[in-house]
């Protein structure tokens, strides 16, 4: 059989609101134009985030029931550390309320005015955290990845040549650790190759810096390597996992991804010093080691979807949907960033809405639209999101797992490519007012 289904079936059914334009016209004009700040019932498909939005297995809620809420030493604490040890081989294991908490903890201890940390893309809250600090976040990904048009295996790849120049540049004592995203998030949700991942942690090695991975999306990233990289066909991607773990010296996780639960984060280590400033500051701000922030139940939830995640019919279902988006709006005309990623579609606005300029947004006008003629909700990642830094003006179409159906994206589909065939009426925005960090959350637009 050629059709690739959904691995599951469904138990428990949320009801979804339809409103109509005019309505999502008066949310739009009350939200300045920000799509974080209209109301989930306001809106049809939600494709903001695939972050906190999996829909938990019968295995997750039946687990969740033994939860213990100890505060300390809760046998959920040790199911998930046997989990987590078992794919990671870390030594320390720190739950954190959810990925943010654990980069904050991370750059607290380990960052300081004047240090670097290179890694292939930041997200934005790993930029945030760092550039808090005082220390500064250095983008290194491969300068093909630029071209969203350009079709590689590998785009998420750090560019280790650069990365050798910028520790020769700065000398290994100002970097106190080198990232690596999995998948690139804020570059396409493209993956980062096992050859990659062996030559910066080979790099960060012999200049003795930590190697860390973000990998929030390790399970995507594993089964975009045994399909696409020579020699993993006939590993397991729990196999490939665990080797992508093994190459780093610890990572930093948000549970709300490639774990299927709806909160939680993860901070590992295998540096017993580092590991217990780490915990003394998680005290003070996240709770008891063992439970960090965390319900008993929200870490029986994260051990099980760990499992879930690496199961190969799942990860063949989840790709492959995520690929059904993209071609069907790609083929159509509409620039993504080519090749489809793991847990989103990014359209290249900048490249179809090609009349309007960088500092008027187009992927924010291209995201009002999208909501006001079909009620979806997506997500800029460009200038707004990145200012200066943006390398590229995309809009993210993120999909929650194991939530929508094929019906759902098919609706999807037909919405953007009625937006696309009228492009040429749409227009830019400026901002009227905006915080001091992390703005796209709240700032507020106006039309041009
Ligand atoms: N790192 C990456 C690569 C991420 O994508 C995210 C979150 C985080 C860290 C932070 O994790 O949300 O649990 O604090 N990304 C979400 C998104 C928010 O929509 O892409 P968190």
């Amino acid at each position: 059989m050629q059709t690739i289904i959904e691995p599951f079936r469904i138990k428990s059914v949320e009801p979804l609101r339809k409103t109509t334009v005019e309505e999502r016209s008066g949310y739009l004009e009350r939200a300045g134009y920000n799509l974080f700040l209209i109301d989930a019932e306001e809106i049809l498909i939600d494709l903001l985030t695939d972050s906190g939005t999996s829909a938990m297995s019968t295995g997750q809620w039946a687990a969740m029931m033994r939860g213990d809420e100890s505060y300390a030493g809760s046998p959920s604490y040790y199911r998930l550390k046997r989990a987590v040890e078992d794919l990671t081989g870390f030594r320390h294991v720190i739950p954190t309320h959810q990925g943010r908490a654990a980069e904050r903890i991370l750059f607290t201890v380990l960052c300081k005015p004047g240090h670097v940390i290179p890694n292939n893309t930041h997200f934005d809250t790993t930029r945030a955290n760092i550039e808090f600090t005082g220390a500064e976040a250095l983008d290194l990904v491969r300068a093909e990845s630029a071209d969203t048009q350009a079709q590689l295996p590998f785009k998420g790849d750090m560019d280790v040549e650069r990365l050798e120049r910028v520790i020769a540049g700065y000398g290994p004592g100002r970097i106190p650790l080198i990232m690596l995203t999995v998948t690139n998030n804020s570059g396409g949700g493209q993956p980062v190759s096992m050859a990659n991942i062996e030559a910066v942690s080979a790099a960060a090695r012999r200049n003795g810096i930590p190697f860390y991975l973000d990998a929030c999306r390790f399970a995507e990233n594993a089964w975009f390597i045994r399909e696409r990289e020579a020699g993993y066909k006939d590993w397991s991607p729990k196999q490939i996992a665990q080797k992508m773990f093994s190459l780093a010296d610890g990572c930093t996780f948000s549970a709300k991804k490639d774990a299927f639960a709806n909160i939680g984060g993860l901070l590992c280590t295998n540096d017993d010093r580092l590991a217990q400033q780490e915990k003394d500051l998680l005290i003070l701000t996240e709770g008891f080691p063992t439970y960090g922030g965390l319900a008993g139940r929200d870490l029986e939830a994260i051990a099980v979807g760990l499992g879930e995640v690496l199961e190969p019919d799942y990860l063949e279902y989840r790709i492959a949907s995520t690929r059904y988006l993209g071609r069907h709006i790609a083929d159509r005309g509409v620039p993504i960033v080519e090749p489809p990623g793991g847990h989103a579609i990014y359209i290249d606005a900048g490249r179809m809405l090609g009349h309007i300029p960088k500092h008027e947004f187009p992927a924010q006008s291209l995201a009002v639209e999208l909501y006001r003629h079909a009620g979806i909700r997506s997500v800029e990642i460009g200038s707004v999101m990145f200012g200066e830094h943006a390398r590229n003006e995309l809009l993210r179409l993120a999909i929650p797992r194991r939530v929508y159906t094929q019906s759902h994206i098919d609706y999807v589909v037909e919405a953007v490519l009625e937006v696309n065939a009228r492009k040429e009426g749409l227009r830019g925005y400026e901002i009227t007012s905006q915080p001091e960090f992390l703005r796209h959350f709240s700032c507020r637009f106006r039309p041009l």
